[in-house]
């Protein structure tokens, strides 16, 4: 969510007409969109801003300013820590960025615009394909009413609001008449997509629409909370051609009092249900997901039921997380903090049981053909090109430039954590591999 917000940003000042720099010493607007999930983004925020201190000392005209969640948390309270930053904007307040800066440029006085808004009139800003991309963010929906114990999002981003259908098809398709083949729909909670319409658009109606629109051949998603994964969506799975078989579905943890404690309103069983349920509609579906280890009161018998839960499902993919007390949180309040190097030690064998099966499951794929939609070149060799599986795994191969934009077959050789390497084994489209 955060980089579309960035690629808003930047599409809302091109328009004025600022340009991108290769370097942010020759920059005369400098925006920092920030993160507040964990403290961790906290502190890599400050550390940004303390490098700009000496830029803004070398080069007063400059304006700098900060975006994002953490600027939606603190407010003016960052000026105090970051005197030389010239204006704050919060997560409803992105549309109004050109008019921020003009006034900044004008005025040369500080601005604060942390407001919440009842529409939140940036879910609108249609951004441009970046320089012939083929792949584009969608923003569906914004905001979240889930309050799951742990998290910061529904304080800093606002209620749930759902963008008009219409709205997102015509997005769509305007994407597609500029060569986009493929879009990732975002939103905090995809699945509860349609709720705040109160006119019969859902989750699955918007897949189904999308999917009919001519030059568009990927759908992906994300994120869903696991508790509004209904069967009309797992369907999708099955009906929608176009959307790709890979779930980001974080579970957060494997014990349910955790669980509980957490906010999440399902259990372990219900979700591996939902994970047999997927794997029973679309067999080869890659799934991903989200842990937190540490949870106020896990106690290592909680612990054990998230490594029992990781062997039960064997994700393709996950990302984990140590516990961070988020200010304003119901979990913040809790007592019992687990001490950070058993927090350490459980992220340790979360990460390194999940390694054991993304590699198992990525080597499984070795010898196979898949279709492949090349995105781009390799960030790594200027002879080979990248794109992506349709279960999400990036694959090199050697190719040319010519063939971004397309979809063709690459038989997979070897496969790594992060990647495959394949050859290509045809140059077009439906055609037999
Ligand atoms: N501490 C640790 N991880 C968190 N996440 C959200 N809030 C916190 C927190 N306070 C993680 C969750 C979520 C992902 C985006 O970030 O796993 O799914
Ligand atoms: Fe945060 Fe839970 Fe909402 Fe996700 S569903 S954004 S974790 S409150």
């Amino acid at each position: 969510m955060n980089v579309h917000d960035s690629e808003q940003m930047e599409a809302l000042l091109m328009k004025e007409g600022f340009r991108i720099t290769d370097t942010d010493k020759s920059a005369d607007l400098i925006i920092v969109n920030t993160c507040s999930i964990r403290e961790k983004a906290e502190q890599k925020v400050y550390s940004i801003l303390g490098r700009y201190r000496g830029l803004k000392q070398a080069r007063p005209g400059m304006i700098i300013g900060v975006g994002g969640c953490m600027a939606q948390q603190k407010g003016a309270e960052l000026f105090a820590r970051a005197p030389y930053i010239d204006f704050v904007f919060g997560t409803h307040n992105i549309h109004r960025l050109p008019e921020i800066v003009k006034d900044v440029e004008r005025n040369r006085a500080r601005r604060v615009e942390t407001c919440f808004h009842d529409t939140v009139y940036s879910i609108g800003i249609v951004t441009p394909p970046h320089n012939g991309s083929v792949s584009s963010f969608v923003t569906i929906m914004q905001g979240c009413n889930n309050f799951c114990s742990f998290c910061v999002v529904p304080y800093l981003r606002g209620r749930e609001e759902s963008r008009e259908l219409k709205d997102i098809v015509d997005e769509i398709t305007i994407l597609a008449s500029h060569g986009v083949k493929e879009v990732t729909l975002l939103g905090q909670n995809v699945n509860s997509y349609g709720n705040t319409l109160h006119n019969g658009a859902d989750f699955p109606s918007l897949l189904k629409k999308i999917g009919d629109i001519e030059g568009i051949e990927r759908i992906r998603f994300t994120t869903s909370h696991p508790k509004d994964l209904s069967d009309g969506l797992i369907e999708c799975f099955a009906t929608v051609d176009k959307l790709c078989e890979h779930i980001h579905l974080p579970v957060q943890s494997g014990s349910d009092s955790v669980l509980k404690r957490m906010n999440r309103r399902y259990d372990a069983d219900d979700y591996l249900r939902k994970v047999n349920k997927l794997r029973e509609v679309c067999p080869y579906i890659s799934i991903s997901t989200d842990f937190i280890v540490g949870f106020p009161g896990e106690s290592e018998s909680d612990f054990q039921k998230t490594i029992d839960l990781m062997e039960e499902v064997r994700f393709d993919n996950a990302f984990s997380f140590k516990y961070s007390a988020r200010p304003g949180t119901a979990a913040e309040k809790l007592d019992d903090r687990i001490p950070e190097p058993v927090k350490r030690e459980r992220l340790t064998r979360v990460q390194e049981l999940q390694q054991i099966h993304t590699v198992e499951k990525n080597h499984a794929l070795k010898g196979m053909v898949e279709d492949i939609l090349v995105v781009g070149l390799s960030k790594n060799s200027h002879t080979d090109v990248s794109g992506r599986t349709k279960t999400n795994r990036i694959v090199n191969f050697e190719g040319e430039r010519e063939l971004i934009g397309k979809t063709v077959c690459v038989s997979i050789h070897n496969t790594y954590i992060h990647s495959l390497r394949g050859k290509l084994f045809e140059k077009e489209r439906n055609q037999k591999c």
